[in-house]
């Protein structure tokens, strides 16, 4: 619409009068924010923008190919793909705790991102997807205020040595704003609706231990559930159960039970699934999500993911139980 138009050609004139032809550099996660920023800056700069996408292995499957489909094939945005993936699983060997593990994470994170950018010569700035709730939200900590750096793995933040100004174009506006702003830069409406994902990713959504074998049978159940909620409408609402709910994923369970296929006996893993509505994610209801769709859920994940023999469905609230189960 008019009112987006406008407010796009706005500030992709202010972002050029604030870069000049100097270089811009912007970690691209796959989340909403930092995609919407980079899209915006692309527009205003178009070659000065290059963005660092960091694949740890911990993203939902197939993520890594399609921000590089969307960004790099799509748009002609500049992307350094760096595949971190066996840095990140053997940090994270035999590191069983959450915090250690989210620790890890974020720290190996930082390191990789400014090694890579420190490789871009004469980057000036750094962009940043920050929205106007984070900047509320570390004002309201007492932390550094309007200059602190937002790091989607709650890190406290990328080092100050790196002495690039901050680039930070979406500080003014609230999510769905952002949201109309991607869809109006041509960024696709089901990549900008998407459920908020964790910056640790299936870090925190593997119990324990992280291992690549773990990570694959994760990617591919959550990706089967994901697929039935988009495809399953609710009949009073006329909305997909996706939409119907906040935050729905599956959760590794590294617990071996028995189970028959065939005339044999398995003895393998199991999925929980957890479906959560909210408006603020600090308190939250389980879905009721309707039975048939659960049931063919977890017979297409225990069918299509050899390694999976047994399904359950998470029915705890927030409070006492959190979103994620770690
Ligand atoms: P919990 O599990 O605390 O989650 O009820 C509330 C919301 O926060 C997300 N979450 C995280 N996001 N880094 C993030 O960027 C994290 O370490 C992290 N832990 C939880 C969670 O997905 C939910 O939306």
């Amino acid at each position: 619409d008019w009112v987006m138009g406008d407010y796009i050609s706005e500030a992709v004139e202010h972002i050029r009068k604030q870069v000049g032809d100097e270089e811009v550099i912007l970690g691209l996660s796959g989340g909403v924010d930092s995609s919407v920023a980079a899209a915006l800056i692309h527009r205003a700069i178009g070659e000065q923008l290059t963005c660092v996408f960091v694949d740890h292995g911990l993203l939902r499957l197939n993520e890594g190919d399609m921000v590089m489909e969307m960004f790099a094939r799509n748009l002609g945005v500049k992307v350094i793909r760096v595949d971190a993936k066996e840095k990140f699983m053997s940090e994270l060997a035999g590191v069983a705790d959450p915090e250690a593990k989210r620790k890890i994470i974020g720290k190996e994170f930082v390191e990789i991102f400014q090694a890579e950018s420190g490789k871009i010569e004469n980057a000036k700035w750094l962009a940043q997807g920050t929205i106007y709730p984070d900047v509320i939200e570390s004002a309201g900590k007492g932390k550094k205020g309007a200059h602190t750096i937002k790091s989607h793995h709650n890190v406290g933040g990328l080092p100050e040595d790196m002495h690039l100004k901050l680039l930070e174009p979406l500080r003014e506006l609230f999510k769905d704003e952002v949201r109309e702003l991607g869809v109006a830069l041509g960024l696709p409406r089901e990549m900008v609706y998407r459920h908020p994902f964790p910056g640790p990713g299936l870090g925190v959504r593997i119990l324990g231990e992280v291992k690549a074998e773990f990570a694959r049978l994760l990617q591919c159940a959550d990706a089967i559930f994901i697929e039935e909620l988009r495809n399953t409408i609710d009949e009073a609402t006329q909305k997909s159960w996706y939409e119907l709910t906040s935050q729905a994923f599956a959760v590794f369970l590294p617990v071996k039970s028995v189970g028959v296929m065939g005339d044999g006996r398995t003895y393998e893993y199991v999925v929980a699934l957890r479906a959560v509505q909210t408006q603020d994610f600090m308190t939250a209801h389980w879905a009721h999500l309707p039975h048939d769709l659960l049931g063919k859920v977890s017979n297409r994940i225990i069918n299509e993911v050899r390694g999976i023999n047994r399904v359950v469905y998470d029915i705890s609230g927030k409070p006492p139980a959190t979103i994620e189960w770690e």
